[in-house]
């Protein structure tokens, strides 16, 4: 996300490692004798992806002191001097020196041995009543409730490059598509609109996971609560976060708000793949309906005739990967018994990687889309001589008291005969037609030109002009 360190920095090789680190203890293995976890630290640390919630773990940590102090569990000189070296480790990361060690297994355990270091063993008192239970999952409800809204913010970013072109196309139509066959006619502006109304939904359904995250799960501690007087309602509301768990156990253990999210993402995905599956279709020489901006195609090494739609080609198969990361931790979370364990641990790369790639997808689409050309031109000619507008003719028939199926026949009829003799309706004497059908006339096949198909749909969400204005003016609305 933006701003956060990325999620496979090295840390390793850093010249502020010591040495000899690997061979250190950890400052939480209290209970193993020297040398303890070292086969297990490599295989269980997390700070290679975790390091990046290090400012939600600050925000936790300075909310948790400053409560800390107001319930008299420390005194004012200790909040004071812990603030002070939470805040020392803060300008750390600002400038990139914090001086992470590999055997401090995550970023919770890397920020108190720094804060140790940096104002002496008062900085062990940080972690009185608390837990890297709840820590973590505290963390987790930040981060989530941010991405939420960093992705939200993308998506609407979408929306206006869709909505942009959905203006500029005025009246045109095109072919609208079922069984990617030429249906019937629609306005330009009414398709890019329905990806509008997906997106718009998307949003809606991001900013219901970001409620379910927006709680607090410290004070949980390990997974019992506390026997210290804590007020976990200050550290929420100091926090910006609208409430606290009722149930300490399901706080340390629930990861539904990162399921939830992750699934929100997939639809998301979803939608943004069907939209970049029509740019690439519509860059194809066969249609021609799209000209991506040459800033968002790539050439060819060998052919050089090449332009390819790759940003809408990646854009589709980066959905892949957030259905995995939604379905990895949909299997990690099943059947655990309660309360915390260390598989959760596997939620955070899931998370991040999700919400990287719904990022980097939506900034590409909304950067492609905003700078294509469209072509109606082309769509015109495409939609010359397809039939698409023969449901209007039986429709015609059936206003007539012709019952519709009677109707769709005749329709039919006059579909096979054009196609068959490469003939216009309306070239059609009348006498062709009523040998058709006795109803079928020059007046019932006007109605299958384009623009009476596309002018007479006015029911509601409908492609007539007056329809589709009204969708530009609740998509303006909705931004
Ligand atoms: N690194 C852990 C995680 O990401 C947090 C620590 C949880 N507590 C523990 N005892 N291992 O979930």
């Amino acid at each position: 996300m933006t701003g956060s360190p990325g999620p496979h920095e090295p840390f390793e090789g850093d010249p502020q490692v010591p040495p000899d680190a690997a061979r250190g203890q950890g400052v939480h293995a209290a209970r193993l004798g020297a040398g303890g976890g070292a086969a297990a630290r490599a295989f269980t640390a997390s700070i290679a992806f975790d390091r990046r919630l290090y400012r939600e773990d600050l925000a936790g940590s300075r909310a948790h002191v400053r409560m800390l102090a107001a319930q008299g569990i420390l005194r004012p000189d200790e909040e004071a001097a812990i603030l002070a070296g939470l805040l020392a480790v803060e300008e750390e990361f600002a400038r990139g020196t914090f001086p992470f060690r590999a055997e401090d297994e995550d970023i919770h355990l890397n920020i108190e041995r720094r804060l140790t270091e940096l104002v002496g063993p008062v900085g062990g008192k940080l972690h009185t009543a608390r837990s890297r239970n709840d820590q973590v999952a505290l963390d987790m409800h930040l981060f989530v409730k941010r991405a939420c809204a960093e992705v939200s913010a993308a998506a609407r970013g979408l929306q206006e490059a869709l909505l942009g072109q959905a203006e500029r196309a005025g009246g045109a139509v095109m072919p609208g598509f079922t069984h990617l066959q030429h249906a019937q006619p629609v306005g330009v502006a009414h398709h890019l609109l329905a990806y509008f109304f997906m997106l718009h939904r998307d949003r809606q359904r991001l900013a219901d996971a970001a409620r379910r995250a927006d709680v607090s799960p410290l004070g949980a501690a390990a997974l019992a609560g506390s026997p210290y007087p804590i007020d976990p309602g200050r550290v929420a509301a100091e926090l910006g976060l609208g409430g606290v768990y009722a149930n300490s156990m399901d706080a340390v253990s629930d990861r539904d708000f990162v399921l939830e999210t992750l699934a929100a993402l997939s639809i998301l995905l979803v939608h943004t793949s069907r939209l970049s599956e029509e740019l690439v279709l519509w860059s194809t020489r066969e249609f021609g309906f799209a000209v991506p901006d040459d800033a968002y195609a790539t050439g060819s090494s060998i052919m050089p005739q090449k332009k390819n739609p790759d940003v809408a080609e990646l854009a589709r198969g980066k959905a892949g990967r957030v259905f995995g990361d939604l379905m990895g931790l949909l299997a990690t979370c099943k059947g655990l018994p309660l309360a915390y364990h260390s598989d959760l641990q596997e939620d955070k790369e899931a998370c991040f990687d999700a919400v990287d790639t719904a990022l980097a997808v939506l900034t590409a689409l909304a950067g492609m889309v905003a700078t294509m050309r469209l072509r109606p031109e082309r769509m015109a000619e495409a939609l010359q001589g397809d039939l698409s507008g023969l449901t209007d003719v039986a429709d015609a028939l059936a206003r007539r008291g012709v019952p519709f199926r009677e109707a769709h026949a005749a329709a039919g009829a006059l579909a096979r005969l054009c196609a068959e003799s490469g003939r216009d309706p309306e070239d059609l004497s009348a006498e062709e037609l009523s040998r058709l059908h006795p109803l079928l006339d020059r007046g019932a096949v006007a109605a299958a030109r384009t623009e009476n198909v596309v002018a007479a749909r006015r029911s509601p969400g409908g492609t007539a002009p007056e329809r589709v204005a009204e969708q530009l003016a609740l998509a303006r609305r909705l931004l």
